[in-house]
């Protein structure tokens, strides 16, 4: 085990660039690490730690968790909290964490979705994990349509008085009903602080159904996850399925999703970012950064090489109007 860990000491004068969260007084890196998958406890922790620290010197403030994430469920946490208790604890008040709840977790009727049973028992649960005593922002992982809103939204509000979450934010949530939450929150003096879903050049639902602009008009921040479509937007599957892929490796992202339209899509995009002088990771971040309505983007990363080409999205950020309509081409649109 590594004994000591020092910072970078130049690591908010670097590329990195702050985006300020809706109406409220916090500002988010542009990029944000996401630990769903590479932390869990079959993972290598040498390689998990590298990538927290890799962010964090290169100005990443925001590590994005939930209770399931692994696997085993409640791993990632568990990592996340070594490497806090280890090497981040003097610089808690530097790192901007979340984590969920709502999501398959523990066996029976309260280990799941969003009543309040589930979002008291998770909080206390994942504050153990992580070695912190708050987090700074918990978030409802996804609407419940069997527990009254309401019920969910107030375990929020309490989670937030008894002083375990700072903020509170809403993942996937129906539109219509991400907009009755907001008002509840904010009636409540919580109000929605992100917003967060996927988004991408091959996801653009939150754009195109107003989830965003709903988000902005309510005074909460939008945070897009799967930046990179798991994988897709990206050189992995340009010759086929390396085996330590996440396609191989098996779980979310299915061999199906890579259908030979798609794999076309993929090679055109490609092309593009390579006449932009990026790679086609790199272009498909600074694309998502470049709807500026968005607060920041959780990247994940299964290596610190992905993510120092990650990090090179922050450069050469600007697209003509032709080379937008290419992606848009490009992408079946
Ligand atoms: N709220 C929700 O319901 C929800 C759902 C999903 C995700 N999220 C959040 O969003 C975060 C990011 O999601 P994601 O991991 O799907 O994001 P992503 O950035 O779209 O995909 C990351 C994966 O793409 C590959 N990759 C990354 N950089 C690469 C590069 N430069 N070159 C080649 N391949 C590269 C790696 O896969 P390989 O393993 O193949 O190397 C990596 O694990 C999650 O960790 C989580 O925090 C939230």
């Amino acid at each position: 085990m590594q004994p000591f860990y020092t910072p970078c000491s130049k690591r908010y004068e670097q590329k990195m660039r702050y985006r300020r969260c809706g109406k409220s007084g916090i500002l988010l890196p542009e990029l944000s690490l996401g630990l769903w998958h590479n932390f869990g406890d079959v993972d290598t922790l040498a390689n998990s730690r590298s990538l927290i620290h890799r962010a964090f010197d290169s100005g990443i403030t925001h590590f994005d968790l939930a209770n399931n994430y692994g696997p085993s469920y409640g791993s990632a946490e568990e990592t996340f909290g070594y490497i806090m208790q280890k090497s981040l604890a003097p610089f808690r008040d530097e790192l901007f964490i979340s984590t969920k709840a709502g999501h398959d977790m523990w066996q029976g009727p309260y280990g799941t979705w969003g009543s309040r049973k589930h979002l008291m028992a998770s909080i206390d649960q994942s504050l153990k994990r992580m070695n912190l005593e708050y987090v700074d922002i918990f978030y409802s992982h996804r609407y419940d349509p069997d527990t009254p809103l309401e019920e969910t939204l107030q375990a929020l509000v309490d989670i937030v008085r008894k002083g375990k979450a700072l903020y509170i934010g809403l993942s996937k949530y129906p539109k219509d009903m991400a907009a009755k939450a907001y008002q509840y929150l904010a009636d409540r003096d919580v109000p929605c602080l992100l917003y967060q879903d996927r988004f991408s050049i091959f996801n653009r639902e939150p754009v195109i159904s107003g989830k965003v602009e709903s988000a902005a008009n309510n005074g909460s921040g939008f945070i897009a996850f799967s930046p990179l479509a798991q994988g897709l937007l990206t050189n992995r599957y340009l010759n086929g399925i390396p085996e330590d892929s996440r396609i191989a490796r098996g779980g979310f992202l299915k061999k199906e999703q890579l259908t030979e339209e798609r794999l076309i899509q993929i090679r055109t995009l490609n092309q593009i970012a390579l006449n932009r002088e990026q790679t086609l990771a790199e272009m498909s971040i600074t694309w998502c950064l470049h709807h500026k309505e968005l607060t920041s983007v959780i990247i994940g990363a299964s290596s610190t090489t992905q993510l120092e080409c990650n990090l090179k999205s922050l450069e050469n950020t600007h697209f003509t109007s032709e080379e937008l309509l290419l992606i848009d081409n490009a992408s079946g649109l």
